[in-house]
């Protein structure tokens, strides 16, 4: 740990202004002498945990515990029994029922606090708005009503393809509301990806935008959904927010203005008693195939996990913190910490539309400062990219509100993790870095910020609930050492299935390890019982937080008429974690070139999205294959790294992948 932390002094002494032995200074005050960090004395004197009493209850009566936190919702009926466990298949809170907007919005408003803000919202022209939860309460049942008007009822699917814009959660809440199951896809992603996702979940209505704003410019949405929708038969109608005006063709009978229709729409709709293990969403996710899984996810328990550990790992004192996850909506982290767990908890958030560059890099933090954030949570993909832009940035502002800081999507590196602590959060702001996937709905193993004594990099152990264990290849468990992180027990959140597949997620997910939920990520235990994430061990690459799946790339390019073959691995990249390399050999005649390249990243971009877009391209006439045909992926990431090869032993042709390196030393990369 010491050299990891020597490290990161010496590499910000470049970039702080003078006097940088007081920085020096700082980053040693942050620990105790042996270079973990203990939680300051004031946060834990106000911490919502500050003792070891909810651990003791998960383990003496783990059922009970979770009980326990499911009343803190409201229920219209309690539940006859916590768990039934048929494994894989769990059902939590079974018999219960409960509405997802009344507790999110509902019972704020019933307590009196209908005045309280719910969302600071920011667009990136610097348009704001405030909107308190009784603003939302009425929103919420206006757009739900426009929903039945569209024909929507219980049990049906809403896609949702829009900007981060206040409209995006209510209209997430106002399906909650009726019983329709929401299926949320990224902005950022193509028309093709949005029909697949469409089709996949048979979706009726799509609420999209005209555009969102980024980088000052308007990124167009409506044009792609417009694309997608010529092939998805199930959508009978579109709701479409004004963002951009930009004016896009409305098809008549079929797209809907929302400002059209919500102020004209009957506010009041009351909320569907839905069964605990109702669905409530689906969110897709890419595996280790080229097709997205639709992950389930249900109503009881997934709310009762993502209001408790968003309520004990963020600290959040309701009447006090204003909380900012800078997440998109159009991933897990989204759902769960901007969207459910925030409002369940009744918490003040702030909503920002845009880039962090835009118009200048000290975007986030004049927000930080006009709003007076106290708990900031973010990917360290963001935080090394400010790592980059330099200390001036957040120097420009008083971020003197922050006192809790979370990391999320990616093992955060040391070196990042001591320059958010010191820059961000001025050696005063315990970090919680939060290990869970989109599968596990909420947090599973995080630093409980008033408890636990942190080091920069691990996610130290799993919240009281929740058992996870490193194991070997055989299954058995590890104490000290690297291994595989399984979940050994099921937790309330965790994915119900895969849309239309329960084949699928059995095999997925429990059949690696008999009896276990397998993650996919390596995971060490060292001596002092700390588990460090060590990334994905499949075939997924994780690309400034966002899961890629190389097959998905893959399919991708041999979909183009010029390739006959592509393999494609994720390589170290300091910025974005990984970084995507595409492999391509071309048909019989074609011929390599920059411009080539340049076309089939493009063509990648419009296929899945631009968080797709391969940064390096090296054509090869052959494939480093076994004897039996298989791609050896680890011998293209040894290329992709610039190490020295591996065990060439087993090819078929081991000058193959020598002339791959000699490429892959000269091909071009973007920045
Ligand atoms: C990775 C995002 C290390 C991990 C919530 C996981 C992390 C994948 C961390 C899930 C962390 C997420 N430390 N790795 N704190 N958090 N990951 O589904 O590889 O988008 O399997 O969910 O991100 O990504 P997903």
């Amino acid at each position: 740990m010491s050299d990891d932390g020597s490290k990161a002094t010496d590499g910000r002494a470049t970039d702080a202004p003078a006097g940088s032995g007081a920085v020096t200074a700082s980053i040693e005050a942050l620990f105790s002498e042996d270079r973990t960090f203990p939680p300051p004395e004031d946060f834990v004197a106000r911490a919502n945990v500050n003792d070891r009493s909810l651990h003791d209850e998960a383990a003496a009566d783990v059922l009970a515990f979770w009980a326990r936190q499911a009343d803190a919702l409201d229920w219209v009926r309690r539940w006859d029994s916590v768990l039934e466990w048929n494994l894989p298949f769990a059902q939590w809170f079974v018999g219960g029922s409960l509405n997802v907007s009344y507790n999110c919005v509902d019972r704020h408003v019933l307590a009196g606090r209908g005045d309280k803000v719910a969302f600071y919202w920011e667009g990136e022209p610097g348009d704001a708005r405030t909107i308190t939860y009784g603003e939302l309460l009425d929103e919420v049942q206006r757009f739900a009503n426009v929903l039945k008007g569209l024909g929507v009822t219980r049990g049906d699917r809403v896609c949702i393809y829009m900007p981060m814009v206040p409209e995006v959660v209510v209209a997430m809440l106002a399906c909650t509301r009726i019983g329709a199951a929401h299926s949320v896809v990224f902005g950022g992603f193509s028309a093709g990806a949005l029909r697949d996702r469409i089709n996949d979940a048979d979706a009726k209505v799509l609420v999209t935008a005209d555009a969102g704003w980024r980088r000052g410019k308007p990124s167009p949405l409506k044009p792609n959904a417009d694309v997608a929708l010529a092939d998805c038969p199930s959508v009978s109608g579109v709701v479409v927010v004004d963002r951009c005006g930009t004016d896009p063709d409305m098809v008549e009978g079929r797209d809907w203005w929302w400002h059209d229709l919500v102020p004209a729409a009957d506010p009041a709709c009351e909320p569907e008693a839905m069964g605990s293990e109702d669905l409530l969403y689906l969110l897709y996710t890419s595996g280790t195939t080229a097709k997205p899984k639709g992950i389930m996810h249900t109503t009881g328990g997934y709310l009762t996990q993502v209001a408790y550990t968003h309520k004990f790992v963020f600290d959040l004192h309701p009447d006090d913190d204003v909380y900012w996850c800078a997440a998109d909506v159009g991933w897990v982290t989204g759902h769960s910490y901007i969207v459910y767990g925030p409002l369940a908890n009744g918490a003040t958030s702030v909503l920002y539309e845009g880039t962090p560059d835009h118009p200048a890099r000290d975007r986030w933090w004049s927000i930080v400062q006009r709003y007076g954030v106290t708990i900031l949570y973010c990917a360290p993909t963001a935080i090394r990219t400010f790592m980059k832009w330099g200390t001036q940035e957040p120097e420009k502002h008083d971020l003197s509100s922050l006192r809790l800081l979370g990391s999320v999507g990616e093992p955060i590196n040391p070196e990042a993790w001591m320059w958010y602590a010191l820059h961000i959060g001025g050696a005063r702001c315990p970090i919680v870095d939060t290990w869970w996937q989109t599968e596990t709905g909420g947090i599973m193993i995080s630093p409980l910020p008033g408890l636990t004594t942190t080091k920069p990099g691990s996610a130290t152990h799993p919240l009281p609930g929740i058992s996870a264990e490193v194991v070997d290849d055989d299954g058995n468990v590890v104490e000290v050492g690297g291994g595989y992180l399984t979940i050994s027990q099921p937790w309330p959140s965790m994915l119900r299935g895969i849309y239309g597949d329960p084949d699928r997620y059995a095999e997925t997910y429990w059949s690696r390890f008999p009896g276990r939920y397998f993650a996919g990520d390596g995971a060490k235990l060292d001596e002092d019982g700390y588990l460090w994430l060590l990334g994905r061990v499949d075939d997924v690459m994780n690309v400034s937080g966002h899961r890629v799946s190389t097959t998905e790339v893959e399919s991708a390019l041999v979909d183009h008429p010029t390739v006959a073959e592509a393999a494609v691995v994720g390589a170290n990249d300091e910025t974005t974690g990984q970084a995507i390399i595409a492999y391509v050999t071309l048909k019989g005649g074609q011929e390599p070139s920059d411009e080539r390249g340049e076309d089939l990243r493009r063509h990648v971009a419009t296929r899945i999205g631009p968080i797709a877009r391969p940064k390096t391209l090296v054509f090869t006439d052959d494939l480093p294959k076994t004897r039996s045909g298989k791609i050896m992926r680890r011998l293209l990431r040894d290329v992709a790294e610039g190490r020295v090869l591996g065990d060439t032993t087993t090819l078929a042709d081991p000058a193959v992948v020598e002339e791959i390196a000699r490429r892959a030393a000269a091909a071009p990369a973007e920045g």
